[in-house]
């Protein structure tokens, strides 16, 4: 048989289906705080609300979506503005092969193009497959919420996970959206050539 092909593009909203069908078995779990699966109309307009500032990252399987990753704003007030907080999901199938590794790799590099300055990753504990990822990506743990939230029957804590990006000796220009990058620069990206 031959080695699967994987390949990397930016979702769209065509995407919500197959997206919402990675996420929805993680709202079983305290991976995520989301207690209640959005159906796919919400998680289209989800997508459609992401996508206009940040990358949102598709992986696929020889064609088929077998996992996402994008990054939002970490706070909403204006001077946090070049902060960003991560989200990435693969398929139960397909963790622990690299793919979120090269999910984070891409999202990293294009948010760093934009002028992004810190990326942030919130991992409800325990999750070493997240530890383990942030870690390998040169994210530092900036500590620990102890008993931030209450799921399935448990508090639980959450790791928050913190990499700086670019230049902090001077003041930042505004984040450039991801659709008026050089668009062959972002290829370049997402194909794993930059
Ligand atoms: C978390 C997740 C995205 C990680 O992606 P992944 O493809 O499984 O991880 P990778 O194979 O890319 O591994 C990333 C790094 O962590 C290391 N790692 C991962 N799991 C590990 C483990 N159990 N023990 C030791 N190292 C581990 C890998 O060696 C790799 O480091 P390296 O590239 O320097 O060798 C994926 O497992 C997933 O989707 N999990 C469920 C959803 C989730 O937890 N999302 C994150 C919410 S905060």
């Amino acid at each position: 048989m031959n080695e699967p092909v994987y390949t990397y593009r930016l979702a769209t909203t065509d995407d919500a289906e197959a997206l919402q069908a990675i996420y929805a078995p993680y709202v079983d779990t305290s991976i995520t705080f989301e207690c209640t699966c959005p159906d796919v109309e919400e998680f289209r307009k989800r997508i459609e609300e992401r996508v206009c500032l940040y990358p949102y990252i598709v992986c696929e399987e020889d064609g088929v979506p077998v996992g996402y990753a994008y990054a939002s704003r970490l706070f909403t007030r204006e001077a946090y503005a070049w902060a960003v907080e991560l989200s990435v999901y693969l398929s139960n199938t397909c963790r622990g092969r690299g793919l979120g590794r090269a999910l984070y790799d891409r999202l990293l590099k294009l948010l760093e193009m934009q002028g992004v300055r810190s990326a942030h990753g919130k991992v409800t504990e325990p999750n070493e497959k997240s530890d383990k990822l942030h870690l390998a990506m040169g994210f530092r743990l900036v500590g620990v919420m102890d008993n931030v939230g209450f799921k399935l029957g448990q508090w639980r804590d959450v790791a928050h996970y913190e990499k700086l990006l670019g230049d902090f000796s001077c003041a930042p220009e505004p984040v450039t959206p991801i659709g008026e990058l050089d668009a062959e620069k972002v290829a370049a990206v997402l194909e794993g050539r930059a």
